[in-house]
C-alpha cells in the first residue's frame, strides 16, 4: 500500500488495525466456522466430513459457478434445500436454466440505473404515503455530524436499508415499518448456519409467517397494479403473483444484511488504513495513490469488498461427477465455496493493488447466479459516500470511534459503529460544499 496515513488506526503491531478488527467482527459472527474456515486456506481444496468439498482458490471457484452442467443451486445440499420450505421453488437463488434466465431478464427494469437511484432516494414516496418533508436518515447523519454530534452509522445504514425495503414490498417508510423490516430479515437470516443444511420445521414455520407479514403490502401493491411500487411494476413486467412474491421475498433476504454489514466495515477500514479522505474525494496530507480521479472511490470500495466479502460463501449441489482442483466429486455431493478464503489470499487491504481477474467480482459471485441487486447495493454505497463527501470537503477528517462487532448473525458486521468530525475549519460548513446533493435522500 502506498502512503496511507496508517496513524488513524496504528500500525505498529504485527497484524494491522484493518486486520485486527475485520478479524473481532468475523469471529463475533462465526466464533467457531470463521477460523475452521480459515485453517483451510492454505490448500485449494478440501474435503470436510459432512461438509463438502470447499473450495479456497479463486479460479476454481470460478470454473464451479460457470459449470452450470455439473453444479446446480437446486439439489441436496445447495441452497434450495434452505430456501425453497420458506420462499417457494421459484425465487431465482433456488432455480436454474431457462426459467432462471427468463426471470432475472423480466426482473431486470428494477434494477436499471434510474430504477435503483429511485429506490435509494426514496422517490415515489410521497405518493406511497410518506410525509415528504421527513428527514431522511443520511440527511439526518450529516445534520448531526456538522454539528459535532456522534452518530451510530451501523444504525443509520440500518434505517436506510430498511427504508429501500419498504421500498421493494411497497410500504411507506414509516420508522415502525423501517424496524419491522429489518427485523424480519434477520429473524430469517439468523437462523441460517454454516453447519446446518436445513432450517428445522418449527423454523420454517416462522420465517414464513415473519416473511408473510413483511411482504402482505407487497401483494396489495401488486394486485392493484400502481406502477410506482416495485411489486405494481413487476407486474407491469409481465411476472406472475407468484413469482413477484417470491423476487420480493429473495430481495429482502439478500439485499438487506448484505448492505448492512458492507457500509459500515468500508468506513472502518478506510479509516483504519488511512484511505478515509481518498474514498470521499479529499487528498489527506502524506497519501499518495497509484489510482486517481473518479476510479479511486471505486477501487476502495472494491477493495473493502474484496476483504470484507459480506456473502462468505457460496454453495451447489454437485449434478453429475466431476473432478474439482484434482478432486473427484459425485452427484448428491455438496461444493462449498469459501470465497472469503479466495478473495483474501491476494493479501491485506490495499486499493492500489492490480486486481487479479479472477477474484474481480468474486464477492458478488459469478455466472448466472451473479448478484442481481449489486446495482442497487452499490447505489446504496454511493449514498452514504456522497452524503459525506460535502463534509471531508469542509476539511475536516470523518473519525471512527467505538465500535461494536455483531454476534450470532449470518452476515458479519458492526453492530455499532461511531463516526464524528475532527478538525477543520469548523461546523456546519457542509451545506456550502453541497449538501444540497442528499436532500430527499
Ligand atoms: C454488498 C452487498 C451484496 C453482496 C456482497 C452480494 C453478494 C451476492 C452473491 C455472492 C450472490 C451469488 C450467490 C451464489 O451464486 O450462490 C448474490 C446473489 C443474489 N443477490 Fe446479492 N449481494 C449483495 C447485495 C444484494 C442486494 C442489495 C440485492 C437486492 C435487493 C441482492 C440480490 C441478490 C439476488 C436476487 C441474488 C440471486 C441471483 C440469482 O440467483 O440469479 N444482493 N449476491
Amino acid at each position: 500500500m502506498t502512503g496511507g496515513r496508517r496513524g488513524e488506526g496504528r500500525a505498529t503491531e504485527a497484524r494491522p488495525a484493518e486486520a485486527r478488527w475485520e478479524e473481532r467482527v468475523q469471529r463475533a459472527a462465526h466464533p467457531v466456522a470463521y477460523p475452521a474456515v480459515r485453517a483451510l486456506r492454505s490448500r485449494p481444496v478440501v474435503r470436510i466430513p459432512r461438509v463438502g468439498l470447499v473450495v479456497n482458490d479463486a479460479a476454481i471457484a470460478r470454473e464451479v459457478l460457470l459449470d452450470v452442467g455439473r453444479f446446480s443451486k437446486v439439489g441436496p445440499g445447495a441452497p434450495s434445500d434452505l430456501w425453497t420450505p420458506i420462499l417457494g421453488p421459484s425465487v431465482l437463488l433456488n432455480m436454474e436454466g431457462a426459467e432462471h434466465a427468463a426471470l432475472r431478464r423480466a426482473l431486470g427494469p428494477i434494477f436499471s440505473p434510474r430504477a435503483v437511484r429511485e429506490l435509494v432516494e426514496g422517490r415515489g414516496r410521497e405518493r406511497a404515503g410518506r410525509d415528504p418533508d421527513a428527514t431522511s436518515p443520511l440527511a439526518a447523519m450529516v445534520a448531526r455530524l456538522d454539528a459535532g454530534e456522534t452518530v451510530d452509522l451501523a444504525r443509520v445504514v440500518a434505517a436506510q436499508a430498511g427504508s429501500v425495503i419498504c421500498g421493494l414490498v411497497g410500504l411507506p417508510p414509516t420508522d415502525a415499518a423501517v424496524r419491522t423490516s429489518i427485523a424480519a430479515a434477520q429473524v430469517v437470516t439468523g437462523m441460517v448456519r454454516l453447519h446446518r443444511r436445513r432450517l428445522t420445521t418449527s423454523q420454517v414455520a416462522y420465517a414464513r409467517r415473519v416473511l408473510g407479514e413483511l411482504t402482505a403490502p407487497a401483494r396489495d401493491a401488486y394486485r392493484a397494479g400502481d406502477e410506482s411500487t416495485v411489486p405494481g411494476r413487476m407486474r407491469g413486467l409481465g411476472l406472475s403473483e407468484r413469482e413477484a412474491m417470491g423476487a420480493v421475498g429473495a430481495f429482502v433476504l439478500t439485499g438487506t444484511e448484505t448492505v448492512q454489514s458492507f457500509v459500515p466495515r468500508l468506513l472502518a477500514i478506510a479509516y483504519d488504513t488511512g484511505w478515509t479522505g481518498r474514498l470521499l474525494g479529499v487528498e489527506e496530507a502524506g497519501s499518495r495513490s497509484e489510482v486517481s480521479g473518479d476510479d479511486l472511490r471505486r477501487r476502495v470500495v472494491e477493495e473493502a469488498l474484496r476483504v470484507t466479502v459480506p456473502t462468505p460463501a457460496m454453495l451447489r449441489s454437485v449434478r453429475a461427477d466431476a473432478v474439482v482442483g484434482g478432486e473427484r466429486v459425485s452427484a448428491g455431493d455438496r461444493v462449498v465455496i469459501a470465497t472469503v478464503n479466495c478473495c483474501r489470499a491476494a493479501g491485506a487491504f490495499d486499493p492500489d493493488r492490480p486486481v487479479d481477474p479472477d477474484v474481480r467480482h468474486l464477492w458478488f459471485g459469478a455466472g448466472p447466479h451473479f448478484c442481481l441487486g449489486m446495482p442497487l447495493a452499490m447505489a446504496q454505497v454511493e449514498a452514504v459516500l456522497d452524503a459525506l463527501t460535502p463534509l471531508a470537503a469542509t476539511g475536516r477528517r470523518v473519525v471512527v470511534g467505538r465500535r461494536r462487532p455483531a454476534r450470532g448473525v449470518l452476515v458479519p458486521g458492526y453492530r455499532g459503529l461511531e463516526l464524528t468530525l475532527d478538525g477543520g475549519h469548523g461546523r456546519g460548513r457542509a451545506v456550502e460544499h453541497g449538501q444540497g446533493r442528499i436532500v430527499g435522500l
